[in-house]
């Protein structure tokens, strides 16, 4: 909850403060589940504290939180149940999370340093060429011109329509990187025209009414306060730009929002004054929801330019309530096992503060993956809902074939079963609008008085059907599972388990092991493109895949 610090050296596990705020502390324990939002957006504090060693076990120690905040009101909601009820009143109470559209469960490439077409088409036909799945390519700042936002460098894209045409007509959506901050130099036009708006201008201003100056990749920069709904319906307008220029999606970066600073805080400073709805307020309070405000502010305006598609939105920076607009990723997460370990963690406990959409940057930002890292984490991300590589401009090559003919076979394996289960994936995001729940779930979802299961942080499922356990360490051949109540099948070799319990199940190179619940039904592409159900068998005299107690 503080506000974060300048990046380099890039976060590792434990890190705090990241990108992105969730004012939401879940418990789950031997007593119950509840859930508490601290609905105050002020800079803070949490401190956790665990209790006596020996009292209880793992997170049954009683310990004590203590949330301190810089002003606003104490206001907390308490959500208590089941945790599928938690998170049913958690998006009862914040908004139902946004369904994005099916190419967006597609697999998708990233790379901060795609400096032309003639790259962008290099790598889509190197996906084609190989005959692996593409669904998106994103484009970052680097096809901006002079790294401004809203502009495209016609000497290295000089028809970036053309491209996303001819992209789109091979199955590959555009999805353009999008910051908030805005060059301030007369003649740019967004900053023109957003000096323009209303009586002030759009942009974040100090006590004494000058723009507050920061600066980001193109400079000397200002803000749009995007606490002004005035200013959210004029941002929210210029995504008119981008699909015009043939993109399909937006991912919002920076927008915590960044200043580059050599000492101090890396944002705006404190005293910053926003509209804060019309409130008026300072930076202290805006600051954690600086990233959602810009969010609403994308989402209405796409929903406004195309009323019949659904917005496809991710967005670094967010608060409660960011999954009614979209969804959000790791942001730099550090190449390296840890990096990969935190990746899972990330997305569990995004789910259960009510954002199913996330994903990290599989490979990791930074340097090169060994092939081992690289595949294990393609292998990861390829079950989770934001499945895409991406890595800074000096990193090494993210390409699947980058890697050696073994990582290609198993990049080709997983991409396959991704898309063979799209349909499952759409099911589930439709499930979530409809009830919270996230996709990726932790192992104790359904069994929360579990305490094996709780103190597992290894393996997860994937809504109710599935069961995945990645391999997240090196020199791995085989792997433990600790399996929830019921029957499973391994998916590859149809080995049957019954749950609950410890299994060690195959796990080399070429796979991730994967278990599906006996009793499941599960939507997938069939061979010829149609839509298929693969039913595992239920146990002998289970009810809804699960054995009534006493037979
Ligand atoms: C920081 C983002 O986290 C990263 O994903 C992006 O590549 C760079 N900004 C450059 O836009």
């Amino acid at each position: 909850m503080e506000h974060r610090q300048r990046q380099p050296p890039l976060p590792v596990p434990r890190d705090d403060p990241l990108y992105l705020t969730m004012p939401v502390q879940m418990v789950v324990s031997d007593a119950g589940t509840h859930l508490v939002f601290h609905d105050n957006s002020w800079a803070g504090r949490v401190t956790l504290r665990e209790g006596v060693e020996g009292a209880g076990s793992g997170h049954d120690r009683p310990g004590t939180s203590e949330v301190r905040v810089d002003g606003g009101p104490l206001r907390c909601w308490v959500m208590v149940g089941t945790p599928a009820r938690v998170l049913q009143a958690w998006s009862g109470l914040t908004g139902a999370p946004a369904v994005p559209p099916s190419w967006a469960l597609g697999p998708q490439h990233a790379r901060w340093g795609f400096g032309s077409e003639r790259e962008v088409r290099r790598i889509v036909a190197g996906y084609r060429e190989r005959g692996l799945p593409l669904s998106v390519l994103h484009l970052d700042i680097d096809h901006f011109d002079a790294h401004r936002v809203f502009t495209v460098d016609r000497e290295r894209f000089p028809d970036l329509p053309g491209l996303a045409k001819e992209l789109r007509e091979d199955g590959v959506r555009l999805v353009s990187i999008v910051d908030p901050a805005v060059a301030a130099v007369p003649g740019n036009a967004v900053f023109d025209a957003g000096t323009a708006v209303g009586t002030s201008g759009a942009f974040v201003r100090d006590a004494r009414g000058r723009t507050v100056r920061g600066e980001v990749w193109p400079g000397e920069c200002v803000y749009p306060d995007f606490t002004d709904p005035q200013v959210r319906a004029w941002w929210g307008g210029l995504y008119e730009e981008r699909l015009a220029q043939g993109f399909s999606g937006v991912w919002h970066d920076m927008n915590e929002p960044v200043s580059f600073a050599a000492f101090g805080e890396p944002t705006l400073p404190r005293s910053s004054r926003h509209a804060l709805e019309g409130r008026g307020g300072d930076h202290r309070e805006a600051h954690n929801v600086y990233g959602l405000a810009m969010a609403r502010a994308g989402y209405e305006g796409l929903l406004r330019l195309r009323p019949d598609e659904r917005p496809f939105l991710f967005s670094r920076s967010g608060w409660a309530g960011m999954q009614r607009y979209g969804g959000t990723w790791s942001g730099d997460v550090a190449t390296g096992w840890p990096g990969l370990r935190a990746s899972l963690a990330l997305v569990l406990g995004l789910g259960l503060c009510g954002v199913p959409y996330s994903g990290p940057d599989v490979g990791g930002f930074d340097g090169s993956p060994s092939p081992e890292l690289y595949l294990r984490w393609f292998q990861l991300g390829a079950y989770l809902p934001l499945f895409r590589t991406h890595a800074a401009i000096d990193a090494g090559r993210r390409e699947p074939w980058e890697f050696g003919p073994r990582v290609l076979d198993g990049a080709r394996e997983v991409l396959g079963e991704r898309e063979r289960l799209r349909p499952y994936w759409v099911t589930l995001a439709h499930l979530a609008r409809l009830t919270g729940a996230p996709y990726v779930r932790p192992l104790w979802w359904a069994a929360p008085g579990d305490r094996a299961l709780r103190e597992c942080e290894d393996a997860f499922l994937l809504g109710d059907a599935l069961l995945v356990a990645p391999v997240l360490e090196p020199g791995v051949e085989e792997r433990s599972v600790r399996l929830p109540a019921g029957r499973w099948y391994d998916t590859v070799s149809g080995a049957v388990y019954e749950g609950p319990g410890q299994v060690v199940v195959g796990a080399p190179l070429s796979r991730v092991p994967v278990l599906a619940r006996a009793g499941a039904v599960i939507p997938v592409r069939g061979a010829g493109g149609g839509l298929e159900l693969e039913v595992w068998a239920p146990a002998e005299g289970a009810v809804n895949g699960r054995r009534p107690p006493g037979r």
